[in-house]
């Protein structure tokens, strides 16, 4: 498989010329959007306290650029906080994308808590595509626990809702594990880093093996490392130099924690899986 790092601001290579030059002379077939959520978070490269007018007009101008760049019935998962699900709604429909989920991805552990209100307890993921008919969507089954004393098992599994609580993020203040990529002090080296197991789900749902995968917000590569393992090529677009380097050395060499086989028995029950998750050797 071939993937492609590029360094620089989103906008200005989402085009067909970037695209050809990286020698991908084809239209994106899925988007990963995982940008800044403009809530103050301290980025190297990047002002995270936009005017909320300005942050949304950026959004949009990202969203039709995708749109543009994308194959007929090719699919968009835009990530972000729940408070922004009518942003993201409008934002995704002015741009020409038609809506198909509002995921929400339940956190395991962390909440934000509020004095005033309920607390924070998942985020939002809008799935959409271009055209109303999906090009790849591939009906995943999952083997959800039974909870104690609940109904009967299910002996082959469920289809996957729209609701994910299986899937455990790496951001919260406790100690996520060894898939957070960390520095000497074992510090979180990007606070924004996505789970392989968030994007193994959204990858094996909307393409085939040897399609075209784009990240243009990338940060740590996560898009690009799956992608490799399930036999499709990727596209990263990332600001930060830094953060080009930790994915040049995380493609370069491969960690254990990094490696997805392991989620390939929660889809045990998947009527293709054989062909949507090709061995790679
Ligand atoms: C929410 S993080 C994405 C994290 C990513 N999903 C991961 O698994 O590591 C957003 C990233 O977008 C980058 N970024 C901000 N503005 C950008 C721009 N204009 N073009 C490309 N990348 C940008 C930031 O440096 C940051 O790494």
């Amino acid at each position: 498989m071939s993937f492609k790092i590029l360094r620089g601001d989103c906008r200005d290579l989402l085009h067909w010329e970037v695209l050809r030059e990286v020698e991908f002379s084809r239209s994106i077939d899925l988007t990963f959007l995982d940008p800044p959520f403009n809530q103050s978070k301290k980025y190297k490269s990047h002002k995270d306290n936009m005017p909320e007018n300005a942050y949304w007009q950026w959004m949009k101008e990202i969203a039709r650029r995708i749109y543009d760049i994308t194959s007929f019935g090719g699919a968009i998962y835009f990530m972000q906080r729940e408070k922004n699900a009518e942003y993201v709604l409008r934002c995704l429909r002015e741009t020409g994308w038609e809506f198909q989920n509002l995921i929400i991805w339940k956190k395991m552990t962390s909440a934000i808590p509020s004095p005033i209100r309920f607390g924070k307890h998942y985020q939002i993921i809008a799935f959409a595509t271009k055209g109303k008919k999906t090009r790849t969507f591939n009906k995943l089954r999952i083997k959800p626990p039974l909870k104690p004393n609940y109904k009967q098992e299910r002996k082959n599994g469920i289809y996957l809702t729209d609701v994910w609580d299986d899937i455990r993020e790496l951001t919260s203040g406790y100690f996520a594990g060894q898939e957070p990529i960390r520095d000497n002090e074992g510090r979180r080296f990007h606070k924004q880093q996505s789970p392989i197991k968030l994007l193994t789900r959204i990858i094996l749902s909307s393409t085939k093996p040897g399609d075209l995968v784009l990240d243009p917000f990338a940060g740590t590569g996560t898009t690009i490392v799956v992608s490799e393992q399930l036999g499709r090529n990727s596209i990263g677009m990332e600001l930060d130099p830094e953060n080009v380097n930790i994915m040049h050395q995380r493609m370069s060499c491969m960690r254990d924690a990094d490696n997805v086989s392991g989620f390939m028995e929660d889809y045990h029950y998947t009527k293709n899986l054989d062909c949507i998750w090709p061995k790679i050797e």
